[in-house]
């Protein structure tokens, strides 16, 4: 229990750390929480600072969280206790302690977490993502359909992780609330417009 409660707390630390962040404070360009959508992700950034910025920020909060990962499976922890490793991630991802605990939507850092756990389940979810995503050009319904299909993948690719993959999708799905009230009132934001950082 002490191995686990401490891999908790580091995988929490890192998935505090936000890529899209340190991407465009590098790149110079105004942090996405005050433009567009406000969601410091993949998405924003790619609607706000194009494709480049975009992949290096899905890029660093998949793999931010892989190393303590890699760690709680080295060590031998079991599936569940890996699971809260990985949950700690997306917890510190979507309430990061560095900023106020106003964080992203942990999609990217669910895929990055479900390819150390289960690459299968990942990899299928990440093929449902861009199929979505390309074909209805919204990237939230290609994140919650994503997200409902990951723990029912798992019934049949990973049964020892369904329950993990369950509280993963639950979370990912509880942080789309404004996605969905905007999609009802007509107003989600599409992938492929750009859209012009605010002042
Ligand atoms: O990956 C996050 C996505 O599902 C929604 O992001 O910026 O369109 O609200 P956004």
């Amino acid at each position: 229990l002490p191995t686990t409660l401490a891999l908790l707390v580091a995988g929490y630390l890192s998935g505090s750390w936000l890529g899209a962040l340190t991407v465009c404070r590098l790149a110079g360009v105004r942090d996405p929480r005050f433009s567009g959508s406000r969601n410091p992700g993949f998405s924003n950034v790619l609607r706000l600072h194009g494709k480049h910025l975009a992949l290096a920020t899905l890029v660093l909060d998949a793999v931010k969280g892989m190393p303590v990962l890699w760690l709680a499976k080295g060590v031998g922890l079991p599936p569940w206790a890996q699971g809260l490793v990985g949950l700690g991630v997306l917890l510190g991802h979507s309430y990061p302690l560095w900023h106020r605990f106003r964080g992203g939507k942990a999609v990217a850092s669910a895929f990055g977490v479900l390819l150390v756990l289960t690459p299968w389940v990942a990899l299928c979810c990440a093929l449902c993502w861009a199929l979505l995503a390309w074909r209805v050009r919204t990237a939230a319904i290609a994140s919650l359909a994503s997200a409902t299909l990951a723990p029912l993948l798992s019934l049949w690719l990973a049964r020892d992780y369904v329950l993990v993959v369950l509280a993963f999708a639950l979370l990912v799905l509880t942080r789309h609330v404004w996605n969905i009230r905007r999609m009802g009132s007509g107003r989600e934001n599409r992938l492929g417009m750009r859209q012009q950082p605010s002042r």
